[in-house]
């Protein structure tokens, strides 16, 4: 099993002798509950690093609605054995006292690319991402971190942090881990009944529908929104909450396809709400 480190002081600590000594580290940032798509980002890692750190934690700062970070899935006796099914050296488990000791009063934020996409419905918590990013950030100080395009709006606002901050880290982004189905792995999955997880991938036909309607020549968005909309309109009990084709770096909405674009899309199905993304071209 990997070692638990559960203090930032004393990971530093184990972290110094291995960043003088020459090797590389590798981090990979989880709220824990790991699946599939952490996997994919954990085995990256470990493939471009000598010392390869995951953090586990539930970050409360991110959350806007207190019932979700209670009910947020906690198992961390499972996610120890992926680790270290997948060769991780230290898992960072740190306590909410550990990472907040005193109330946060400094944020990172970015108010431009947190005004679209989910950041329009869900205040504060790109702030949260970001700034709890920031932290782990400076305290592993890895060379390497890994993100997944699953995410991605929260990619593009750490890519930008990094680059508008300096900071010292290379972001390497992982493509989306699916189901056969094509539905995007989450943990969110798990609270879906039998028949709405019969309709879930719905959400990613009808961003390759949009991504087929682009591959066709389509350059306008309100046809493409319209055509690919129109495979989840029949379905029962889903409510799209947004279907946007943006600037993949600065997430503006565009109307015309005429370079590279993001297709984002947040649907949700009875109480349960999922994200996909498609990017264009791959
Ligand atoms: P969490 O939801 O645990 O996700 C951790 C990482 O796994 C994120 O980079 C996310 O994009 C990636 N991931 C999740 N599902 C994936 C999938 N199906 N395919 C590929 N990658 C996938 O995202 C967070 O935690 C938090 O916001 C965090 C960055 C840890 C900050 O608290």
């Amino acid at each position: 099993m990997p070692e638990v480190v559960p203090g930032p002081a004393e990971l530093r600590g184990r972290l110094l002798a291995i960043r003088r000594s020459g090797r590389s580290i590798g981090l990979v940032p989880t709220m824990g509950a790991l699946h599939a798509g952490h996997r994919a980002l954990l085995e990256a890692a470990r493939r471009q690093n000598d010392t390869v750190v995951a953090s586990i934690f539930v970050n409360p700062l991110q959350f806007n609605r207190k019932e979700d970070l209670e009910t947020y899935p906690r198992t961390m006796s499972e996610d120890l054995k992926v680790c270290d099914d997948c060769g991780v050296d230290l898992v960072f488990a740190p306590t909410e006292a550990d990472l907040y000791p005193v109330e946060q009063l400094t944020f990172v934020e970015s108010a431009a690319l947190s005004q679209h996409l989910c950041g329009q419905f869900r205040p504060g918590h790109f702030r949260g991402v970001a700034t709890v990013v920031l932290k782990l950030f400076n305290i592993v100080q890895p060379d390497r971190a890994y993100f997944g395009q699953k995410d991605a709006q929260q990619l593009a606002i750490i890519r930008r942090m990094v680059q508008d901050l300096n900071v010292p880290v290379t972001i390497v982004p992982i493509p989306t881990v699916r189901e056969p189905d094509g539905l995007a792995i989450s943990s969110r999955n798990q609270l879906l009944t039998l028949d709405q997880r019969a309709v879930a991938p719905v959400l990613s036909r009808a961003l390759r529908k949009a991504i087929d309607v682009i591959q066709n020549g389509e350059q306008r968005v309100a046809v493409i929104r319209e055509q690919a909309l129109a495979v989840i309109t029949p379905c029962a009990q889903t409510r799209v909450e947004y279907f946007e084709v943006v600037d993949p770096e600065l997430l503006t909405p565009v109307e015309q396809v005429d370079g590279p674009v993001l297709v984002a899309a947040a649907m949700w199905l009875g109480p349960v709400r999922l994200i996909d993304n498609i990017s264009w071209p791959d």
